[in-house]
């Protein structure tokens, strides 16, 4: 069975609301309550030096925190840990092995503020240079500029002594080419959810689970056969299924109250070529003022890019909202943008690192999480290296974009691909 968002988009009658959709659209009277609940640390007294990482920085952290704690630079010790992913083939997200764009080439964004010498820089569409945080870092340090990108933002790498390499692994080549064969029809092209005359997917005919569990059945099969080894082929069909924009974001801070800030991705999978998401726009995937704190993204780059998410939770701190407070003011600009509408909103999600220069933190997320029991998380070190639940502004799990049939509650629950 062949599904296409094109398809999707112009095709009108196909039956009732899906059960799932209607589900959905129940979910405004859920909006959580600003300020509800807050991390441990709201509570008690906020230490420093703190790191705060998105999850997939976490087993870096502990060394970054004991460089932070010697003395070393804030935005030093922010690229110690993401560079760890960056560096890591296996990790899909962001550097070496990032998932690519529709070409099957890999492009990378970043971006940092330096807060002690309030400078920034940034790279966005960087092809063949795997770590791209330091290259960000470059540009701040050795140019009079703050944003290169392209062809002259991989020259001016080489020339800052960074190795060309094939960014491409055999497992997200592999990726692309299960997406290239069974779902590239469900592109990037045309209008997207924030075009006012975007209608969301019409519901299948046939049982969801049954539609579902097919295309699952069918997708692991094209992933056997394209070489993809079998304890990784449910998790390449949700990257097929489900395109995920990565990233990963760290701000540090130190005992002096200095404070840093990085995010670093290879984007949203099978994007366009040339298109750069949130993670190397100053206010938006990141944003650091020594004064007041610091804030990254990871998720839907385009919704984060409209509200300036980084920036306008830094502001909102310096106007006396908490860490979370200030979060959660710039998820519901996310959902004021759709006016409420859950048929738009289930198809996006994005989490938000918190830093404030005292060591009060928050992490806050759209959503719950990708399916029951699967939670935002984040990554702290204050002393204590732990991993905390991000607090959602929406009760309920987003179901990314490309638009798609919702899956069934229970497959969710029970796919291990979704995790
Ligand atoms: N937040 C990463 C991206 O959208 O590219």
């Amino acid at each position: 069975m062949t599904f296409s968002r094109r398809d999707f988009v112009k095709t009108s009658v196909l039956g009732a609301v899906a059960a799932g959709v209607g589900a959905h659209s129940a979910i405004p009277e859920a909006l959580a309550e600003t300020g509800q609940q807050g991390h441990a640390s709201l509570a008690d007294s906020p230490k420093h030096p703190i790191i705060l990482s998105a999850n997939n920085g976490y087993a870096y952290v502990e060394a970054a925190y004991a460089f932070l704690k010697g003395g070393g630079d804030t935005l030093d010790a922010a690229i110690r840990v993401v560079k760890g992913p960056e560096d890591d083939p296996k990790d899909d997200s962001v550097g070496l092995g990032g998932l690519p764009n529709e070409e099957g080439v890999v492009e990378l964004d970043a971006c940092c503020m330096h807060g002690p010498t309030r400078r920034a820089g940034s790279v966005g569409g960087v092809r063949n240079i795997k770590n791209v945080s330091m290259v960000a870092k470059a540009v701040m340090e050795h140019t009079g500029h703050v944003m290169l990108v392209g062809e002259g933002a991989e020259r001016f790498a080489v020339a800052m002594g960074h190795a060309r390499e094939n960014l491409l692994t055999e497992r997200s080549r592999k990726i692309w080419l299960l997406w290239k064969e069974s779902n590239s029809d469900r592109d990037w092209w045309g209008p997207g959810t924030a075009d006012p005359h975007w209608h969301p997917p019409a519901p299948e005919s046939k049982p969801q689970a049954g539609v579902w569990q097919e295309r699952i059945e069918h997708l692991q099969q094209s992933a056997a056969d394209l070489g993809i080894e079998p304890e990784f082929q449910l998790a390449a069909v949700r990257r097929v299924l489900f395109p995920p924009s990565g990233t990963i974001h760290c701000s540090a801070l130190n005992e002096k109250g200095e404070m840093s800030g990085i995010t670093t991705t290879s984007g949203l999978a099978f994007k366009l070529p040339g298109r750069c998401g949130d993670s190397p726009i100053i206010g938006a995937g990141c944003y650091t003022d020594q004064d007041v704190g610091s804030a990254g993204a990871t998720g839907a780059g385009e919704e984060n890019i409209k509200v300036a998410g980084a920036h306008t939770i830094v502001e909102n701190m310096r106007h006396g909202m908490s860490p979370q407070e200030a979060g959660t003011d710039a998820l519901k600009r996310i959902v004021r943008n759709y006016n409420g509408d859950m048929t738009k909103l289930r198809y996006m999600d994005m989490t938000y690192y918190i830093l404030r220069k005292d060591g009060a933190y928050a992490g806050v997320c759209l959503w719950e999480g990708y399916s029951a029991g699967h939670p935002h998380k984040f990554a702290v070190h204050d002393g204590t290296l732990r991993s905390e639940p991000a607090t959602p502004l929406l009760k309920g799990y987003s179901q990314d974009w490309p638009p798609m049939p919702v899956v069934p509650e229970d497959l969710r629950k029970d796919s291990e691909y979704l995790k």
